[in-house]
């Protein structure tokens, strides 16, 4: 049956019907982030055996000053003749609620006094509680916030006379397939000038039982997250998923060098959505993918960036190389 056209509008109704109705079941992991989503995502970044938010956040404390004098040589090497270089403002991506960000935000302000913060996101909570900490504890922060999906949609910066550092951190690119990746830094690079720069955060590959407990941890807050999706869609668009008879899975697919989740349909069952008219049988052990998580080497990373117009400056690592910041120059 054909999606009603109530259903043709709603974004979450078309993603789910394409979805569940593909040979391969699979839903977008975007999905995930409802209030119930996000708040599981900010517990699972404290756990002890996810390791990628703490190791980038010491990154940071341990560079964030080499940073920022390094995006400001980068563009002083790209405008010579200009002596006087103006203020550098930094635009992130995907800022969420800006957590790592204040690290290099007070790197910018020690530079150079004052620094203007574009937070760049599609929640416009996560946006306003970024703008509500960063005022509450960064004085000479100016935020310009933009709520815009730089996915689906276009990315408009507004013009700026002097260096932009954006920063696109926590490995977010990761949940995106190569190209897909490819095309949301190409539309970044088309909105910067030459000499600005780029801070990319990237999850690295190693050893996969590290890799693996990390999506599947032992308090079950990842599980949680993942069976969120399914309780999400039961609220929004009346299925009834039996959360019971489906099981979290989460696993290291090395021949595309990520970790896969999945949602795994514990015997044979049917699953109404009415809301889409539809009726979705699972068959035992059938799962849904919810999620990829690339994981990449320095090679891979350099032909990301490379593809996308930006060329390695520096990359910064922590002691065990399991996460990598790459500042590159447009
Ligand atoms: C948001 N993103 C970088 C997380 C990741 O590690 O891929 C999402 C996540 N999924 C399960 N745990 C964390």
């Amino acid at each position: 049956m054909p999606l009603t056209e109530q259903a043709l509008k709603n974004p979450v109704a078309q993603a789910v019907y394409a979805g569940l109705t593909a040979d391969r079941k699979y839903l977008p992991a975007w999905l995930f982030y409802d209030e119930k989503g996000s708040q599981l995502f900010e517990r699972i970044t404290r756990l002890p055996e996810y390791y990628l938010t703490r190791t980038e956040r010491a990154i940071f404390q341990q560079h964030a000053d080499s940073i920022i004098a390094a995006s400001l040589q980068i563009w002083r090497n790209a405008n010579i003749g200009i002596t006087q270089v103006p203020a550098l403002r930094i635009l992130e991506l995907g800022a969420g609620t800006a957590s790592k960000t204040g690290i290099l935000l007070a790197a910018a302000t020690r530079a150079q006094g004052p620094t203007s913060y574009l937070p760049i996101d599609v929640s416009a909570s996560a946006i306003n509680e970024a703008c509500d900490s960063i005022a509450a504890t960064q004085p000479q922060v100016t935020v310009e916030p933009q709520i815009a999906n730089y996915v689906t949609g276009t990315l408009d910066v507004p013009t700026h006379n002097g260096p932009t550092l954006a920063l696109y951190i926590g490995s977010s690119i990761g949940n995106f397939a190569p190209s897909e990746a490819a095309a949301i830094l190409r539309k970044l690079r088309d909105q910067l000038q030459p000499g600005d720069t780029l801070l990319l955060g990237t999850d690295l590959v190693k050893d996969t039982a590290v890799l693996e407990r990390a999506y599947c941890d032992s308090e079950g807050v990842t599980e949680a997250f993942n069976l969120n999706l399914l309780h999400r869609l039961n609220h929004e668009l009346h299925a009834n998923f039996d959360l019971a008879h489906f099981s979290h899975a989460a696993h290291f697919n090395t021949a595309h060098s990520r970790i896969e989740m999945h949602l795994r349909s514990t015997r044979r069952q049917t699953v109404r959505i009415p809301a889409l008219g539809l009726s979705v049988l699972f068959q035992p052990n059938e799962s849904i993918h919810t999620e990829n998580s690339y994981k990449f080497t320095c090679e891979s990373i350099a032909d990301l960036l490379k593809a996308s117009g930006f060329s390695v400056a520096e990359t910064f690592t922590d002691a065990n190389d399991y996460f990598a910041v790459n500042l590159a120059a447009a």
